[in-house]
């Protein structure tokens, strides 16, 4: 063999070995929790089990002797509190979006969806979480093998399904809907989420931040993080339904994040949610599977991280912020050994603020001030001076509990836990942090640390015998417009389209040079300051909406190759002012029931408006608010005006929800979705899925 064969042989070998390394690690995530016992909904849902519920073994003797010896519960509940873990846990979801959307949702699934259960006795009635605002959370005490058995509860189990495509539903853990109400979020903080994939907790601060319909870009922002770059990417997919331009999303090592520049300074964040990787028995109910693998070690090996990531937290915290620190967890060297030593060493600088009475009807019970350590053996350790030598590179002093003078002075009672036998969920761990002061400065070899690349990833060709170490996998650039864009290629854009002289057109970006992007995006003041000010530091993955894509129409003419998205709708309709058709309510059954409909057969009222506007082919906005039952909801959506038809930008999943909302009823929804799915493939048309699909072609002739 050659020493070309040779080196490549070699290369080979390591390529190969490096991938079983990142596979190992991979694995060994997984079990961490990280990418498993996670807490969430998104990526728990349909994952393949080996082994159907009703098979495992409910039953780890370490578990049981572990938690009973510290007495975790009320020893007269430990019957109640073991049974509770050992049943599924029962559908919980959150209804999204802008408040008068959400309540006729809500409004719709009451009369419905949960109306036609009243009369069943074989099934329990949902029950709402009154500690969440507005009555939009609620519990359906069924497993999912239930739920997919009762007939009645096949239709609200579709609505469900097809309103998470919608974005009006988020289907998420009761318990985890908690660290984002002790925040307190409001429309103009800075927001960063440490561990933020997959990312139900980061949607629901975005909910929070656009709590003002009226204004469709706050002042505030979200940096949402997370170490794992896949992730990262459904992290993307659960934030991009929520249609936001204030927020981003960055790939690092939260223990390490390096400083983000903003205003000529570093940025302090208002707000803050560290949701750390955790060993996530506190959800063994959704993933049974962790009743064979728990171990005491578990929580060993993820504590150290857990307490860097909380400390560089503190850190990022700007002077009055509030953190929030929560796992899935029941394991106190996660929770209250973190907090602990949080507490002591920010002494003076942070405290733990009470939230035990935050959410009235939420039940819990305060932090403890007392626990143990396990080794393999079920041997129980009250001290580290009670830890043999060959447990003491496991074990560290700080996972232990403080002596009872610090105790007194941390107040770790003023955390909350909740248990699964009390409200029916899973177990979680809740503590929430204020910042006094700013005297607590970044230390030099953090500063130094923190402005590290994220880890190397390796990239492989497909033979896997070339390959190249890339310190990480490079995102294209995000260009904002420039004064020559604005002045120049733009200037027929904002014609064709009115848009307002005070639409903050330098706010807009692409990922190739301006004027050749595929598509438009559109972020907020702040975003594009921080992105500006960091980007050749920060791995930034994505940010903001889809204002307007370039179509493939052969035709040099700029303004009619670029079509609105319906991503940027609620930043189009607030500045685009031409092009906008009110439509009626029998345009817009129409509308909603074809793929294409033919001038011929909308109203008098559109057809006038129609001669009025500019005869170019292009997008068009179509506007129609329906009103009932004292709540005004608005629609507005994307069509493109062809040659001789309209073409609705309106995924499915859409067009039932708009539908429903006019009373049109299921079956006839689901009859009226057949025939358009037989139209889009008689016309070669793809569907249309999500908000943020790719683009279906346009009729162009
Ligand atoms: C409990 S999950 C977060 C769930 C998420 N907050 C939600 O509500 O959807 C923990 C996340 O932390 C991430 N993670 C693990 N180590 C990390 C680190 N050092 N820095 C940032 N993220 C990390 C994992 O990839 C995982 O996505």
């Amino acid at each position: 063999m050659g020493r070309r064969g040779h080196k490549k042989q070699k290369a080979f070998k390591r390529a190969t070995v490096d991938a079983v390394r990142k596979a190992r690690i991979e694995k060994q995530q997984g079990q961490n929790g990280q990418s498993t016992a996670n807490g969430d909904e998104a990526t728990a849902d349909d994952r393949p089990r080996v082994s159907t519920y009703d098979d495992i073994v409910k039953e780890n003797a370490l578990f049981e002797k572990y938690y009973k010896e510290m007495h975790l519960v009320p020893d007269n509940e430990w019957d109640a509190f073991l049974a509770a873990l050992k049943e599924p846990l029962p559908v919980t979801f959150r209804v999204t979006g802008f408040r008068s959307h959400a309540f006729a949702v809500m409004h719709l699934i009451r009369e419905r969806y949960f109306q036609p259960l009243e009369s069943s006795t074989a099934i329990e009635k949902p029950k709402e979480l009154v500690w969440y605002p507005g009555s939009l959370a609620w519990q359906l005490n069924l497993s999912r093998n239930q739920l997919r058995n009762f007939p009645e509860l096949q239709r609200l189990k579709e609505f469900l399904y097809e309103q998470t495509e919608h974005g009006n539903i988020s289907r998420q853990e009761a318990v985890s809907m908690i660290p984002p109400l002790v925040l307190d979020i409001q429309p103009h903080h800075k927001i960063l989420d440490m561990c933020a994939a997959p990312g139900s907790k980061t949607a629901q601060i975005i909910e929070c931040l656009h709590r003002d319909e009226t204004n469709p870009i706050p002042s505030g922002f979200v940096i949402a993080n997370d170490v794992d770059n896949k992730r990262c990417y459904t992290l993307v997919h659960q934030v991009k339904r929520l249609e936001s331009p204030c927020f981003a999303i960055i790939n690092h090592d939260a223990s390490n994040l390096p400083n983000l520049k903003f205003n000529d300074e570093n940025i302090s964040f208002d707000r803050i949610l560290c949701d750390v990787p955790c060993s996530g028995d506190g959800t063994l109910r959704k993933n049974p599977d962790l009743w064979k693998k728990w171990n005491p070690g578990h929580a060993f090996s993820l504590q150290s991280i857990q307490l860097r990531i909380a400390t560089r937290g503190i850190q990022l915290l700007a002077p009055g912020g509030l953190m929030v620190y929560s796992t899935c967890s029941m394991n106190p060297v996660e929770n209250e050994s973190i907090v602990a030593q949080l507490l002591q060493t920010f002494e003076g600088h942070i405290s733990l603020v009470d939230i035990s009475d935050k959410l009235p009807g939420l039940q819990t019970i305060p932090g403890l001030t007392k626990w143990c350590i396990m080794g393999k053996n079920k041997e129980v350790y009250n001290s580290y001076e009670e830890v043999p030598p060959h447990m003491q590179s496991l074990a560290r002093p700080n996972m232990f509990p403080p002596s009872q003078d610090i105790l007194e002075r941390l107040h770790l009672e003023r955390c909350i836990r909740l248990l699964p036998h009390h409200q029916n969920t899973g177990a979680f761990f809740v503590a929430l942090f204020r910042k006094l002061d700013k005297t607590v400065e970044v230390s030099s070899t953090q500063e130094e640390t923190s402005q590290k690349r994220p880890a190397e990833e390796i990239t492989f060709n497909e033979d896997g015998a070339n390959f190249k170490r890339a310190r990480y996998h490079r995102e294209n650039p995000f260009i904002f417009f420039n004064e020559n864009d604005i002045t120049g290629f733009w200037q027929e854009i904002s014609e064709f389209f009115g848009v307002d002289p005070s639409f903050p057109a330098d706010q807009m970006m692409t990922r190739h040079a301006a004027d050749s992007g595929r598509n438009i995006y559109f972020v907020s003041d702040s975003l594009k300051q921080i992105v500006t000010l960091n980007q050749d530091r920060i791995k930034f993955i994505n940010m903001g909406v889809r204002l307007l894509v370039r179509t493939d129409l052969r035709n040099d003419k700029d303004k009619r190759s670029l079509r609105l998205s319906q991503e940027g709708i609620a930043i189009v309709n607030k500045y685009f002012t031409k092009r906008r058709i009110e439509i009626e309510e029998q345009d817009l059954i129409i509308l909603l029931s074809h793929a294409f409909t033919h001038y011929a057969n909308v109203s008098q009222s559109v057809q006038k408006q129609l001669e009025n506007m500019s005869q170019d082919l292009g997008s068009t906005i179509c506007t129609f608010t329906i009103k009932q039952h004292n709540l005004e909801v608005p629609i507005i959506f994307v069509a493109w005006r062809g040659r001789s038809s309209f073409r609705p930008f309106v995924s499915h999943s859409s067009r039932k929800f708009y539908l429903s909302l006019l009373n049109i009823d299921h079956s006839t929804i689901n009859d009226i979705i057949e025939k358009l799915t037989i139209e889009e493939k008689a016309s070669n048309e793809p569907r249309i899925e999500g908000k943020t699909n790719n683009d279906p072609k346009i009729e162009d002739s």
